[in-house]
């Protein structure tokens, strides 16, 4: 141990640390200081950043004997709080830079260090600030961040008040379509938010560690596992394994009743076999986290090696073992039967193409690893914190399990640093709930990001083969799919996923006869979980490319092929039903000129240049709001005392679930004169919040937000007096009338048949037309995006900060998808730097948003989702864009420089 004196926060503070410990943990362990994230905990996210002298660091890069005395650290806590907001806290609120807001104060601390040695920065100064800095943003797309501290400068140069940067909104005014900042905005970007990791750090003392022990190979029988050494470490409180669990061990996947599989293949802990790398074979249970991880390395597992089958390939081979003994690797088959049979009709078509493509395992990547806590309370009811995105449907799918019955065990979801869809699967809460049931002891389980790579689910990848056909005139008149997915060794997902190749590959065009085929298949590569668009990056990365494709052979514009056929009156998606609204052709309409623009300005740059060629390509985005078919949600609402009471479990990823639910909230009850402030948020606890699903497909919006206005209207119906008038909250209660109303919205649908694929999965679809700018490095092979263009219709806009930050975020992990990421390589893509994701240099500062509002009849005042559909094809439009700037056509991705530079060489 050594003493160091530091100056923190403006304050001396005397500290008896360890030497090598570092600087992020004794903030905020020992200093409480939790205002600082771990990400990374590697240097490469910038979480962490503080001011050590008042330069920008990443702390946890230092240990402490580093760190000399009288050294002055500044923390987000030093910069403002919530009664006196330094100006970059207030202008990243209304920026909307704080979606997640776990990347939040390490960019403001970054920022404050560069705006205090250059108070006029250049927007692309302060690009290379964060570059520099290795600030990384999973959520925002990085233009946000920049807008806000462009602002901030200008209060601090004194051209601006403070005051001038909030938002105009009339006394009584609707909020729907405004730049109200997220209600959650103030915390984050004060540091006072509690994520996970730090409302951990505030459990009980005698709070148990867990460490996971692992496998480290990808498919193996258990033999043994001998926990006794690691039971003897002094500390150790238990080891539990699969022997331990009360409940069944298995998580329920909620299969089809068309799979051949059980649904239940997924062990809590796992008993008879290893699936895949990172499985989870014992817990170990101790009184702080280093003695549970010691210990952890004690544990002795022996394993006999089963061949792994880490692609579909060797998986579907003839000779490949079951992976679960019992269920074939191809445990899942659906079709598409639309119009005519094909084939006869490609044979007398002039313009026919067919190829195949790859989407990979594109790994999420929060910037807060996963994390969670458990306990039993008075009751007996067991407790379970974490990041959990449906968090009564994950009761559903644990309780069974981890041996509690469903009425006693509770799900909370904690404010959730980034999920982008991984936690649309329950990942630790069957560990935390066996813990905590077996010990009765508060637990706490935190992943570092090497277990965040390694365990939780990926997105599943897809080969497709496509091949479609158009007449003279060039329009589509059929189309032949086959796709595989790859979902990793667990199935539950796997069946509603490979349903959306037969919903999206082909959508957004009238094609009116399809014939596909798609199926399932178990791998041990990492298990497929949810991620942001679910299935159609993969289905419009085929489609789209294959458009192109086709226009070139008809000899016609990519923009005005698909102006030809795109749907219109009479038009049917491959499902066979009508759109819910037309928007391509007005949003077509819309982009027409910028692309011609762009085009324009491509080759004239191309003209006179040779190391560098420049392109520009098209894709259009689509997806529907919802689970398949049947799809409802309930919430709340209850007259206060001065105000109201909204209750939703509406699971924010950082998406902005709770601007969403009080600007619906707010414009149920506007008439009553509720202002925004007046109404209290309830949110996300199954023993207070009802069942409104879970928040994943861009479905919450319109579910959500129409059961949260039928709330609304029943609460009102029930104020409602003789004369027109409405009962005050006094008047309510002299009357003994109930105050708290309930709404429940269903969406008009049917699910799809999984013999023909004909139904009508989605009662509102979003869409979109986007152009990407690219430039190509002929020399080295890199492909970078130099803009975006992108016409959104996701309805009238519900917030706009809200959806102009989603649309942004999701563009830039398009160009991670399309670029650089992957977790193909389970011994080099575990790290955010090595799996590809976008720094702020690699996302262009021009993302232009044009936005079109078409009304949907099914959607809460008209509204429609928007968290899916900037990632449902911007991949494609870049590799579109590839191919228009050099002529090379990239079918397998990510795109790296390697494989464009063998095109170029071919
Ligand atoms: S850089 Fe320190 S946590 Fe990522
Ligand atoms: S807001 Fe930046 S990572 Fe979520």
């Amino acid at each position: 141990m050594i003493t160091k004196t530091l100056k923190v926060n403006g304050l001396i503070r005397k500290l008896t640390v360890d030497p090598e410990e570092t600087l992020v943990n004794v903030l905020r362990t020992q200093m409480s200081l939790t205002g600082t994230k771990i990400g990374c905990y590697c240097g490469e996210c910038g979480a962490c950043t503080v001011l050590w002298d008042g330069k920008a660091v990443r702390s946890c890069n230092y240990t402490m004997e580093r760190i000399p005395d009288g050294a002055e650290i500044i923390t987000i806590e030093g910069i403002g709080s919530r009664e006196n907001l330094h100006p970059l806290q207030l202008s990243w609120m209304i920026h909307g830079g704080a979606q997640c807001g776990y990347c939040t104060p390490g960019f403001i601390v970054s920022a404050k260090a560069l705006l205090d040695s250059n108070v006029s920065p250049t927007r692309e100064e302060v690009r290379e600030w964060f570059q520099k800095n290795r600030n990384l943003c999973r959520c925002t797309g990085y233009i946000p961040l920049v807008d806000a501290v462009m602002d901030a400068a200008r209060v601090l140069r004194g051209e601006i008040a403070m005051e001038e940067l909030w938002p105009k909104i009339p006394d009584g005014a609707s909020i729907i379509g405004s730049s109200l900042p997220r209600p959650s905005a103030i915390a984050k970007v004060t540091g006072t938010c509690d994520f996970g990791a730090d409302a951990g750090l505030k459990l009980p003392e005698d709070a148990l560690h867990i460490k996971l022990v692992q496998a480290k190979v990808s498919h193996a029988n258990i033999i043994s596992i001998d926990t006794s050494e690691a039971e003897r470490v002094p500390g150790v409180y238990k080891v539990i394994t699969y022997k331990d669990v009360p409940g069944t061990n298995r998580i329920n996947g909620l299969a089809f009743p068309q799979n051949k599989g059980s649904g239940k293949e997924r062990p809590i802990l796992n008993d008879k076999k290893v699936f895949q790398f990172g499985d989870a074979l014992a817990m170990v249970l101790a009184y702080s986290p280093k003695i549970a991880e010691d210990a952890a390395s004690k544990v002795k597992v022996t394993l006999e090696e089963l061949p792994a089958y880490m692609n579909t390939l060797d998986a579907m081979d003839e000779n490949a073992i079951e992976i679960h003994p019992g269920t074939p690797n191809v445990y899942f088959e659906n079709f598409v039967i639309k119009g005519e049979e094909v084939d006869p009709l490609f044979e007398k078509l002039p313009y026919v193409v067919e190829d195949d493509f790859y989407v990979g395992r594109q790994p999420h990547m929060p910037i807060e690893a996963d994390v969670g806590f458990a306990y039993m309370d008075e009751e007996g009811k067991l407790i379970i914190h974490s990041k959990s995105i449906g968090i009564h449907l994950h009761t559903l799918m644990i309780a069974e399990g981890v041996g509690m019955p469903a009425e006693k065990l509770i799900l909370v979801q904690n404010p959730a640093g980034g999920t982008f869809g991984y936690k649309f699967s329950p990942t630790m809460e069957g560990l935390l709930g066996v813990a905590a049931l077996v010990t009765k002891k508060p637990v706490f389980l935190g992943f570092n990001m090497y277990q965040q790579f390694t365990y939780t689910g990926k997105r599943s990848p897809f080969f497709i083969n496509l091949k479609m056909g158009a007449d003279k005139s060039g329009r589509l008149v059929c189309m032949k799919s086959d796709w595989t997915v790859d979902h990793g060794p667990y199935c539950e997902f796997g069946d509603l996923l490979t349903m959306r190749g037969s919903q999206f590959i082909g959508a957004s065009y009238d094609i009116p006869n399809i014939r596909g085929a798609g199926r399932t298949v178990a791998t041990n590569h990492a298990w497929g979980s949810a991620f942001r668009a679910y299935g159609s990056p993969q289905s419009l990365f085929a489609t789209e490319c294959l458009i192109d494709e086709l226009a070139e052979k008809v000899g016609m514009d990519p923009l005005e092929f698909r102006y030809l056929n795109v749907y219109r009156e009479g038009s049917t998606t491959p499902n066979g039903c009508p759109p819910d609204v037309i928007a391509y052709p007005q949003a077509i309409d819309k982009i027409r000129p910028v692309y011609k623009e762009a085009k324009q300005k491509a080759e004239a740059k191309n003209a006179k240049s040779r190391d560098v060629k420049y392109g520009v390509g098209l894709a259009l985005m689509v997806y529907g709001c919802g689970l398949d078919g049947a799809d409802s949600s309930e919430a709340w609402v209850e007259l206060t005392e001065g105000g109201a009471m909204l209750g939703v479990s509406w699971e924010d990823h950082g998406q902005g679930a709770d601007a969403g639910a009080l600007t619906f909230a707010h414009e149920g009850l506007r008439e009553l004169g509720i202002k925004p402030e007046q109404i209290r948020l309830v949110m996300n606890d199954t023993e207070i919040t009802p069942n409104s699903g879970p928040a994943g497909g861009s479905r919450s919006n319109v579910m959500t937000g129409n059961a949260i206005r039928v709330a609304c209207e029943n609460l009102l119906a029930a104020m409602k007096k003789e004369d027109g008038g409405y009962r005050t909250y006094q008047e309510m209660k002299a009357e003994a009338l109930p105050l708290r109303y309930t709404g429940a919205w269903a969406a008009p649908g049917t699910a799809c048949s999984v013999e023909t694929g004909q139904g009508n999965p989605f009662a509102v679809y979003m869409y979109g037309v986007l152009l990407a700018e690219v430039a190509v490095d002929m020399i080295t092979g890199k492909a970078s995006v130099e803009k975006f263009t992108m016409v959104s219709d996701c309805g009238p806009i519900t917030n706009k900060l809200v959806l102009e930050g989603q649309l942004w975020g999701g563009l830039a992990q398009g160009i991670g998808l399309a670029l650089s990421e992957d977790f193909e390589d389970l011994n080099k893509h575990i790290t955010f730097r090595k799996a590809g994701m976008p720094y702020i240099m690699d996302v262009p500062d021009k993302m232009d948003l044009i936005h079109q509002e078409t009304p949907r009849p099914h959607g809460p005042h008209g509204m429609a989702g928007s968290g899916e559909l900037p990632l449902t094809s911007p991949h494609a439009a870049i590799i579109n864009a590839i191919y228009n700037a050099c002529g090379v056509r990239i079918k397998v991705l990510p795109a790296l420089p390697e494989k464009i530079l063998a095109g170029l060489n071919k």
